[in-house]
């Protein structure tokens, strides 16, 4: 099965690291401090990042005191700022999807994924091969987009119901349950991302040998709002989900 790799597409790229660069970023108010939130004490553990993308977060494990970190990613490009900027003797770069973990040899003591699992097709797969490496006991720690985002994502109509005066008054969510592909327009056009429905995620960590301890929705907190009032459409639809599953 083919599989993806649009971050080495030169105009997504370069506007995708324009993004990640700008300080206000939803990464950085939501999806990073809730994920760092959900994190053991990583000191001494080996831990495996899936979609690691620049390696920001590989470094950091490393420096909050982790043994090792193994970068999975699917992007030459990612891989390549990765190794230039986020090196460290205990970090191995592996250039290969993540459907193909089941070939890395070893044992982990923690996985994560950060915002990478919604560009995957068999979510299911790459559980099991994630139970195969992980320590029994070990925590598998990930982020993804929201599933009542992905339902939408490239589907026709707007994301936004309004009053007369364009102010949002509800989401629009279609086709909620009807799981897979979606293509989407980000940065470029032809993006594919893979919707599931919340109840699928979870069943599919059960059936890999996963207990789920703890889901997040992240929302803005008031003082937030105060200062970037646009989160507030964060009640309405939340756009990350991050779990936490242990290997049972
Ligand atoms: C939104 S970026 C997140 C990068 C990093 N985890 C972070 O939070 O900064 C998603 C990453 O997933 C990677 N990715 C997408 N599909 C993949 C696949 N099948 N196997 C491995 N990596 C993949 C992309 O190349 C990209 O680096």
């Amino acid at each position: 099965m083919a599989k993806q790799n649009i971050f080495d597409n030169e105009t997504f790229f370069e506007n995708y690291q324009k993004l990640r660069e700008r300080e206000v970023n939803a990464n950085n108010l939501f999806e990073i401090p809730e994920r760092l939130k959900m994190l053991p004490d990583v000191k001494g553990l080996k831990i495996l990042d899936l979609g690691c993308g620049s390696g920001e977060e590989c470094v950091e494990y490393i420096k909050m005191g982790a043994k090792a970190v193994v970068g999975v990613d699917i992007s030459e490009k990612m891989l390549e700022v990765a190794k230039e900027k986020n090196s460290d003797p205990a970090i191995t770069y592996l250039c290969m999807p993540m459907e193909d973990i089941g070939s890395i040899e070893g044992e982990f003591d923690l996985a994560v994924s950060s915002l990478a699992l919604h560009y995957i097709e068999d979510f299911k797969g790459v559980v099991k091969n994630v139970g195969r490496l992980l320590k029994k006991g070990g925590e598998f720690i990930f982020s993804q987009e929201h599933p009542m985002v992905t339902c939408h994502s490239g589907t026709a109509g707007s994301r936004w119901t309004r009053d007369e005066n364009g102010n949002k008054i509800h989401v629009n969510i279609s086709n909620y349950g009807k799981e897979g592909e979606r293509e989407t327009s980000w940065f470029v056009d032809n993006v594919k991302i893979y919707h599931r429905m919340f109840s699928t995620v979870i069943n599919d960590l059960a059936e890999g040998g996963f207990a789920v301890e703890r889901l997040a929705e992240p929302l803005p907190s008031d003082e937030l709002l105060e200062k970037y009032p646009e989160y507030y459409d964060l009640f309405h639809k939340p756009d990350f989900l991050l779990v936490k599953a242990r290997k049972v």
